[in-house]
């Protein structure tokens, strides 16, 4: 297949990358400055504001499938860069008759989304540090989870939980809306996408991935999602 990776030097759009060639498909890598991505003959790096329809346009055109992992660092002022990205891809992609669109968002915009035996996380982390701090960012999923659903394309809302870097894709969970944990390694996420390009078990609809195999220490977090370098 020939598929473009948007978000493609962030964490979960290299796993999309490496994994993307390591099955034999040809990757189309989008992103405002593309670092730290593979040498590969099947891989073409394209540097492209995604919020950019004309930039975005020659990278989709001819196309199987987009798969969109960009991301914004959370902060206090409003974000439009999801739904922004949204806009302009699915224009692209309706320009030159490419169907099959995944979009990495979040758990969180499943309300019905509450991990079991997670009671901290449920009564302390998610409502100050979703609801509050990460406010900006879910209003703009939730945007662009709307621009994608009024589509008429062949697209999969992919919801992870907390992302984590782990080295090898684990046992994980895929449910319908969202599944059931607080983690998602950002490998299992891309296996899971990869393998929804296939199966096509969620349709037009939203599919949750969470692990189930490992867990992040606390000081792990700390030091790969919090104190990493901006993106
Ligand atoms: N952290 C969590 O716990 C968590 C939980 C659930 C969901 N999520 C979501 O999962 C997604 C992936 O997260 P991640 O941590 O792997 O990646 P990330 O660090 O959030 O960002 C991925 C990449 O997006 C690219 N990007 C940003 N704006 C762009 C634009 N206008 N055009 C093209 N590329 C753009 C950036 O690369 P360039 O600067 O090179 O363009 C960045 O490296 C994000 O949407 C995140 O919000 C995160």
């Amino acid at each position: 297949m020939r598929i473009v990776v948007i978000g493609a030097s962030g964490p979960t759009g290299r796993q999309l990358t490496g994994q993307a060639l390591a099955a034999g498909h040809h990757v189309t890598a989008v992103s405002r400055r593309p670092r730290g991505l593979p040498r590969h003959d099947d891989l073409t790096v394209v540097a492209a504001d995604a919020t950019d329809p004309a930039a975005i346009e020659p990278a989709v055109a001819g196309a199987d499938a987009v798969l969109s992992a960009l991301g914004v660092t959370p902060s206090r002022k409003p974000v439009t860069t999801y739904s922004a990205a949204a806009t302009a891809v699915v224009t692209a992609m309706r320009r030159h008759g490419v169907r099959r669109l995944m979009v990495v968002s979040s758990s969180v915009l499943d309300p019905a989304w509450r991990p079991s035996n997670a009671f901290f996380f449920n009564h302390v982390l998610d409502p100050y540090v979703n609801r509050v701090l990460v406010r900006q960012v879910h209003q703009d999923m939730r945007r662009m989870e709307e621009v994608i659903r009024a589509s008429d394309l062949d697209w999969t809302v992919v919801r992870p939980s907390g992302l984590f870097e782990h080295p090898t894709v684990t046992d994980h969970l895929v449910a319908d809306g969202s599944a059931d944990g607080v983690f998602t390694a950002r490998a299992d996420l891309a296996a899971a996408m990869l393998r929804e390009l296939d199966e096509r078990r969620f349709p037009r609809r939203a599919m949750g991935v969470a692990t189930t195999a490992v867990k992040p220490g606390l000081v792990q977090l700390v030091r790969d999602e919090v104190l990493r370098s901006p993106r």
